[in-house]
């Protein structure tokens, strides 16, 4: 069998878990799924890193032992996996006898053979990030992380020849173009930290002592990456008698890491493992940070989100939905209860829950809970149409989910979803029930749409685990080998003869103001809250005009179909369908949304402006937005309409 060993960093135990700290796991744990599902036998790794001087201070702050407060931390950070569906397999903890005894072996076998030496050590340190930073690496004289106050420090210290390896490490980057990903952090890496040269690494302290003894000089402890990022192998039982696991997962498949610590995982922890003669992890993935208010979730902003509030409220299946298709993975998102709320009610409750409630409901009033054995030579006028889409959708999920492209493999479930909403409306069944003869027509059209949920079912899973067994209670679909990874791939599966148990709805719909309004007392914070703020020009109002002047605006709905960015610009080109033709409108939005996030958007068009060329590129009307602030403060929504209707619908 397959094996797929996949890791999130150990977090720290200074600090509470927060949705900045689920992001992480979450997506690691959408991986370990959608590769089990795939057939593989998988290891997922989490837990803490547990040794250092933040966590020491962490205690001493709370006024109990060290041992104490990690344990603390360890439950707070099973309960925040558990909350969120994180589902590891190993929760790893440094301070335990195993970890140790494997960093002792590893420093002293590295000492013997000459790639660790003992020198002095003077630099810029950062206390929050237990970092030395040469001169040049320091930004403003600040900490290139976190911009911090930096200390000049100087120590006598072990160090790790990394210069020695650096020349192998930039041939193996260059070789293997999928170990650092996304791309712009490999670049990074090769151009800022490897052409640059690599400077040997600090490995010890003496300054302070909460960390694993150097056993052969105990006045130093092992400085903290060197401890850390051996986890992942020691883990696995790496430098213990039984090396069994290490043996049957080791390379890692995918270690997991915000953009912050690429650099620890993709050059440190490589060098590393060259010295030790082990292989090197396949692949690292430096994920962009949730921020909350503009900036990276942190105690010290006091802007952290709880997702234990918001999964309370709306389950984890929704918090996961909504983290996983808003922000595109690489890149940094800014998270707000807002666009959460409209996310459940557009994307959950309009279209997913809708297209459930609305196909069991069908399938009651018409077939009265069992849809018969249609005659399976019935064809309807949009089945090939449809059913290709269908059948299109798994390979396409499969391509971004390999990619971690999570936001566009959602999208492309979501584009089916509402495909069959628009086929509902198509065939419309509330009127072929009317007519007796109609009877398979009307069964077929039902078919389609609860084969289709099972598909969706089945393909949601690994980003939602909780919500396909409700849809599956729905349709009585108890037979296992319907709901398998590889079952999405063939359409039809289902038995003809879909009995039905009606059961509440999947996710109703939000009052919004009123949501917005608990969130914000639940999570004694404005963290979170929308930051629009009016400004004076944006509440005065222009003045009155007739309905006459109204009624020349010819406004009509579109579907976004494709989007572009122009290069160099803020403007995104779309090709947007309403009614019969399909326009190309460019709008000045890039900043709100990506590309990939308009296709499937239906939209509100100025279809009468005058056409324009904007940076080359003609522009057929007009998209219409909402607005809020100004600058950096700017919220911008797109206007669309409540419910399903046809593109090339007038709006009045
Ligand atoms: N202990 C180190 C990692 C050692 S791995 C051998 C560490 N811990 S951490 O708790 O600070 O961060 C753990 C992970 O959580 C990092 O990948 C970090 O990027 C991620 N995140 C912490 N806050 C985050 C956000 N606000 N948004 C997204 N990810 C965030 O670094």
């Amino acid at each position: 069998m397959k094996t797929y060993y996949i890791t999130t960093p150990i977090y720290y135990s200074s600090g509470k878990p927060h949705i900045g700290t689920a992001y992480c796991s979450i997506a690691s744990d959408i991986m370990a799924r959608y590769k089990k599902e795939q057939g593989y036998d998988v290891k997922f790794l989490t837990g803490n890193d547990e040794f250092g001087q933040k966590n020491e201070q962490a205690a001493h702050d709370r006024g109990v032992t060290p041992q104490q407060h990690l344990d603390d931390m360890a439950n707070l950070f099973k309960s925040m996996a558990k909350a969120v569906d994180v589902d590891y397999d190993i929760f790893w903890r440094t301070t335990n006898p195993q970890h140790q005894a494997a960093v002792q072996k590893i420093f002293k076998i590295l000492y013997d053979q000459g790639d660790i030496y003992k020198g002095a050590y003077e630099g810029w340190y950062c206390t929050p990030c237990e970092t030395f930073f040469t001169e040049t690496q320091l930004l403003e004289s600040k900490c290139p992380d976190c911009k911090r106050e930096v200390q000049k420090m100087q120590e006598e210290a072990y160090f790790f020849r990394m210069s020695k390896y650096q020349d192998r490490l930039l041939a193996h980057i260059e070789a293997n173009p999928e170990f650092i990903l996304p791309e712009s952090r490999k670049n990074e890496m090769v151009n800022n930290f490897l052409k640059p040269g690599l400077e040997d690494l600090c490995v010890s302290r003496t300054s302070f002592k909460w960390g694993i003894p150097v056993d052969f000089d105990p006045n130093h402890v092992v400085y903290v990456w060197v401890d850390a990022l051996t986890n992942y192998a020691n883990a696995l039982g790496f430098m213990s008698e039984d090396n069994s696991e290490y043996k049957k997962f080791w390379p890692a498949d995918l270690h997991m890491v915000g953009k912050e610590i690429v650099r620890f995982h993709s050059l440190i922890w490589p060098a590393i493992l060259m010295a030790l003669n082990e292989p090197l992890p396949k692949q690292i993935f430096g994920h962009g940070w949730l921020t909350s208010e503009g900036k990276k979730m942190s105690k010290s902003f006091g802007n952290v989100i709880d997702p234990h509030i918001l999964v309370n409220n709306y389950g984890s299946d929704a918090l996961r939905y909504f983290l996983m298709r808003e922000f595109v993975f690489g890149q940094d998102g800014d998270f707000r209860n807002e666009a959460l709320l409209n996310r459940m009610n557009a994307d959950l409750a309009n279209d997913l829950g809708n297209l459930l409630s609305r196909t069991i409901g069908m399938i009651d009033k018409y077939f009265g809970g069992t849809l018969p054995v249609a005659d399976t030579a019935v064809k309807g006028e949009f089945d090939d149409i449809f059913e290709k889409m269908v059948m299109d959708m798994p390979s396409k999920v499969e391509n971004h989910l390999d990619k971690m492209n999570f936001s566009d493999a959602l999208n492309e479930i979501w584009n089916v979803i509402r495909r069959a909403n628009k086929y509902t409306d198509e065939n419309q069944p509330w009127v072929l029930c009317k007519d007796e003869s109609k009877k398979d027509e009307l069964a077929n059209v039902l078919y389609h749409l609860a084969e289709t949920l099972r598909i969706v079912s089945i393909q949601i899973y690994p980003v939602m685990p909780k919500t396909p067994a409700l849809i599956r209670k729905q349709l009585n679909i108890e037979d296992p080998t319907l709901y398998t990874w590889d079952s999405a791939k063939t359409f039809g599966l289902l038995s003809r003869g879909v009995k039905i148990t009606k059961e509440p709805v999947l996710f109703p719909r939000l009052d919004i103001p009123k949501e917005l309004e608990k969130l914000i007392s639940q999570q004694g914070t404005t963290a979170g809250a929308s930051s629009g703020e009016v400004s004076e020009e944006e509440s005065q109002q222009k003045p009155t005009i007739t309905i006459d002047e109204f009624d020349k605006l010819d406004l009509k709905l579109g579907e976004v179909l494709e989007c572009e960015i122009i290069e160099g610009t803020k403007l995104l080109k779309c090709q947007v369908r309403i009614g019969n033709e399909v326009r190309q409108i460019v709008t000045g939005i890039a900043k709100f949304y990506e590309p990939a996030q308009m296709v499937g958007k239906k939209v509100v068009a100025v279809t009468n402006l005058k056409p324009v060329k904007l940076r080359g590129a003609l522009s057929e009307g007009m998209i219409l937005s909402a607005s809020i602030g100004s600058g950096k403060k700017e919220v911008l929504k797109l206007v669309t309409v409540d419910g399903d209707i046809l593109d090339g619908a007038t709006i009045r």
